[in-house]
């Protein structure tokens, strides 16, 4: 047996259920909160996965609830609040009602078919990502129906009804935002699938089609890369073939399988004109978050950074099965942070790893680098390559070459959202926000972390736990 079981054990309280929906309005801190940080960490994640006396298969199934932090004047407030949904409801009617990423209730065949061409029977159980349109704070998912909640008291207010006629199946809970605009695509199934992508501008319900292409095997993609010309999607060989999820009963992610002799395509599409241009390389890759993108200008060239693993294997690590029973002998999988350079022209891809080390949930200084050259990665690591059975640590990947790190026996971090502090000029002049599992004292805290060396600012502790979620957004005051 590797390593030490007990401190690599622990994550699993990560997964247990918090129904209890409470507001602290201070909690304890320890250490000095700076001045100049006044606004509201959101989070969102899964926070229910047992249902009809059953535990839900994955950890992407779990009923969304919202986390929020108000930081103002030294002091932090909680509160947490599950998201309104029809899966909600039918949960607290002792049912599971609708599909999930890898949970189905095993609906009938005309259902099912509805669901997956329509979408219109979706839990929208959007547990994913913190968003916004319009006015409006959303929580997202990857079916498109964001649904949109109060910011100061977390009340759910109802599902985003967009004014366009765009229309799709699928989209990503990662959109992308520049200059007032919001980037995204819509995945339509059918015979022949159709990636749409469009732009959705600052205060609009429009949705504007930028371009389109299809495809006969669409790929499971979790978010895209964005450059100052292209969108660019990394098309992995995690494909389906939408014809047959409809009839095959099986859940969402099950019906994809994995081909590596497609390898991997990468579909730019023109931010201006909404063109197309094609690359493609024979090496199969699989990854979840794209890190940053942007344009080489030494020949027409695009770099695109994204953490990958060398196949799909992590979308089964994540089975709350394997989660949850594991007995120490399975550390996380394998992964990497990797730079594709893309020649447009050619329709070539070559590819180096820049950073030896797996991590995920990673972030960048958004406001500042997106879709600019960059130097700095944020992102949950792995305390002990190759034996530690989940994220426990944040990291920080300086590209020219230093890896810093902050870990603490049975801590368990999420993703760490980067605050600019009052001196903008420097891309890692800021704060970390993570908020911490401490799996001894089975709760959890807010921690603040200086951006430049990760040495500990201040902690903030909520009395209970905050199950492992995804991402969070920070909105300042
Ligand atoms: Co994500």
């Amino acid at each position: 047996m590797k390593g030490d079981a007990k401190m690599t054990c622990d994550y699993k309280k990560g997964f247990a259920d918090q129904t209890k929906e409470i507001t602290v309005s201070s909690l304890e801190v320890e250490g000095v909160i700076p001045d100049w940080l006044s606004g509201t960490l959101v989070r969102n994640g899964p926070a229910r996965f047992r249902l009809e006396g059953k535990t839900l298969n994955h950890w992407f199934d779990g009923l969304a609830m919202l986390h929020k932090f108000d930081i103002a004047n030294g002091h932090v407030s909680y509160a947490n609040r599950f998201l309104d949904t029809p899966a909600l409801r039918a949960a607290k009617d002792g049912k599971m009602k609708y599909g999930e990423f890898a949970t189905d209730p095993c609906g009938s065949l005309f259902k099912r078919i509805t669901q997956v061409f329509t979408g219109s029977t979706s839990g929208a159980n959007a547990n994913v990502s913190i968003g916004k349109i319009a006015k409006e704070f959303v929580a997202q998912t990857e079916t498109p129906l964001p649904v949109a909640f109060d910011i100061d008291t977390l009340k759910t207010i109802g599902i985003i009804s967009y004014s366009d006629e765009l229309k799709g199946n699928l989209t990503t809970a990662h959109p992308h935002q520049d200059q007032g605009d919001q980037f995204n695509y819509l995945l339509s199934f059918g015979r022949k699938s159709t990636y749409n992508v469009y732009r959705l501008s600052d205060g609009s319900k429009k949705r504007q089609l930028i371009g389109s292409y299809s495809t006969d095997r669409p790929s499971y993609m979790h978010s895209f890369g964005l450059s100052q010309q292209y969108l660019i999607l990394m098309e992995f060989p995690l494909v389906v073939n939408p014809i047959s999820m409809s009839v095959r009963g099986k859940p969402f992610i099950a019906n994809y399988t994995w081909k590596p002799e497609r390898g991997t395509r990468f579909s730019l599409v023109d931010r201006q004109t909404g063109e197309v241009r094609y690359a493609h390389t024979d090496e199969a890759w699989f990854g979840f978050h794209h890190v940053n993108a942007f344009d080489n200008n030494d020949h027409g060239k695009i770099d695109l950074d994204i953490i990958v693993y060398p196949d799909a294997d992590v979308v089964q690590y994540f089975y709350l099965n394997s989660l949850l029973n594991k007995r120490n002998q399975e550390a996380y999988p394998k992964n990497e942070l990797r730079r594709f350079t893309i020649d447009v022209s050619a329709g070539t891809v070559s590819s180096r790893r820049l950073v030896d080390h797996s991590a995920e949930l990673p972030r960048i200084n958004y406001e500042q680098c997106n879709s600019k050259t960059y130097r700095y990665v944020y992102a949950n690591g792995i305390a002990r390559q190759g034996e530690s059975a989940f994220l426990d640590t944040v990291v920080k990947f300086d590209l020219a070459g230093d890896i810093k790190e902050w870990r603490q026996d049975g801590q368990y971090p999420g993703e760490p959202v980067f605050v600019a502090g009052p001196d903008t000029q420097s891309e890692d002049g800021g704060i970390l926000l993570t908020v911490v599992l401490d799996s001894t004292a089975n709760n959890s805290y807010l921690l603040l972390l200086d951006a430049r060396d990760l040495s500990e600012i201040a902690r903030a502790s909520v009395p209970q736990h905050v199950p492992f979620g995804f991402h969070g957004a920070y909105i300042r005051s």
